[in-house]
């Protein structure tokens, strides 16, 4: 008697160096899929290497590996950059597309690489994509395709026109060609807007240090400089800043951060996001648009909270903006500003992510976003400085 095997599916996977990308790459592997990864070199490492090297981290034994191929190439340039018996495998095997590559800079100075990248990085992609048997492209866009838009914000592909930075526009913009090309060539479109994502909820991994990691590894920052500014210079500079040590060890920084109760950042663990992009196209094999979202979002002043209390700081406090009017901000408060400044908006987002399509597929499959708690905190926070924030990876 013949046993039917399911064919193996073959997924084509960009970004496969990201955050995102790495874990849904590891994750599809995990789950016995065949895994083509787009992975760029750099001028002192193949993109064999540093892919390898991302393995290793996720602790994937060689034997697991058997079905990963790595193709350097680049989203930048025509045909992907493929050798052509990579674009060979590409178009002739790939079932489904993940596009997790982006340039996720919020600089308005690095728009023309962002748009290079966002923009015509996809069509590239599509371009390679449209002459394989590829049936679904899985976009992963951004929560923050909302812009500028108040309230509550649809899952659809609604209509924005303003936005907070080149990133967020491009992100906007990508998902309108995404949806033309798959309308026309008849592919199943998923496009996933997680909002903020952080490390592994259970054990604090992570391998990008940025968005919510970003102005607590600057707080860590100053503690660390004043620190030592007090205990082996004399601490003019802390003095300048009205930065104080305690008997007890624990050091004032006069930060407050402007925000309020009713603003918060919307935050989804790793694992989350994995464990939910594969629940969606798992549960929903006509595709369309997931916000993967926290139901709660936290509050600057639960944030300012827990760092205080894991870094032993005193003195970091959300205020509301019209603090500022009466005691406007002090040195220390000015610099941090700098420091923080393309995520100042994110401080003050009202935004409510409407998900009752994704939730829905979720709560079907049990599966729910673990809270920001504490301990959560806590363990996230541990690993960034054992790592000394990616550093020491
Ligand atoms: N992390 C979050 O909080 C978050 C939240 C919402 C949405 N997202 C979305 O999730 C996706 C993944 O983001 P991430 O957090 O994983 O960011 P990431 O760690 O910075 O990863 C970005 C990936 O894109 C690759 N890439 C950039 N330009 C490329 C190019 N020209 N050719 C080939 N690859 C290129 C990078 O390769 P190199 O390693 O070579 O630079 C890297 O692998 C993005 O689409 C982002 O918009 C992320």
């Amino acid at each position: 008697m013949m046993v039917q095997t399911r064919k193996q599916q073959t997924f084509l996977v960009t970004g496969g160096t990201g955050f995102l990308g790495s874990h849904v790459a590891v994750d599809l592997l995990s789950r016995g899929h065949r895994v083509l990864v787009l992975a760029r070199g750099r001028s002192n490492s193949s993109a064999s290497q540093r892919m390898e090297q991302l393995l290793n981290w996720f602790g994937i034994r060689k034997d697991q590996r058997m079905d990963l191929k790595i193709l350097q190439g680049d989203l930048n340039r025509p045909g992907l950059g493929l050798d052509p018996r990579d674009a060979r495998v590409v178009s002739r095997e790939t079932d489904e597309t993940v596009h997790c590559a982006s340039d996720t800079s919020f600089s308005p100075d690095r728009r023309e690489q962002v748009e290079r990248t966002n923009i015509l990085g996809l069509e590239n992609l599509l371009d390679v994509v449209r002459e394989s048997p590829c049936r679904a492209l899985h976009l992963v866009s951004t929560a923050y395709v909302a812009g500028k838009s108040r309230g509550l914000c649809a899952e659809d592909f609604g209509q924005v026109r303003e936005f907070h930075n080149v990133y967020e526009e491009t992100k906007f913009r990508a998902e309108k060609i995404a949806a033309e090309h798959c309308a026309v060539n008849r592919i199943t479109l998923y496009v996933y807007r997680p909002s903020i994502v952080y490390g592994n909820s259970t054990t604090g991994r992570t391998t990008l240090f940025k968005a919510l990691y970003y102005p607590i590894r600057t707080l860590h920052f100053f503690q660390k400089l004043y620190t030592r500014d007090i205990l082996e210079n004399g601490g003019k500079k802390a003095r300048d800043m009205q930065v104080l040590l305690g008997g007890n060890g624990v050091l004032h920084l006069p930060v407050r951060i402007q925000s309020s109760d009713e603003c918060g950042l919307n935050l989804i663990p790793v694992d989350h996001f994995v464990e939910a992009f594969m629940a969606i196209r798992r549960g929903c094999p006509e595709g369309g648009v997931f916000h993967i979202v926290n139901p709660r979002s936290t509050t600057i002043s639960r944030l300012a909270d827990y760092t205080r209390r894991f870094f032993q700081l005193e003195g970091v406090r959300a205020v509301e903006p019209d603090e500022f009017l009466k005691q406007p901000r002090n040195g220390l408060e000015l610099l941090f500003d700098s420091y923080i400044r393309y995520y100042g908006p994110y401080m003050q987002d009202r935004r409510i992510f409407e998900n009752s399509r994704t939730s829905a597929i979720l709560a079907g499959q049990n599966i729910s976003c673990p809270e920001f708690s504490y301990q959560v905190f806590a363990t996230c926070m541990r690993y960034a400085v054992e790592t000394d924030w990616g550093r020491q990876l």
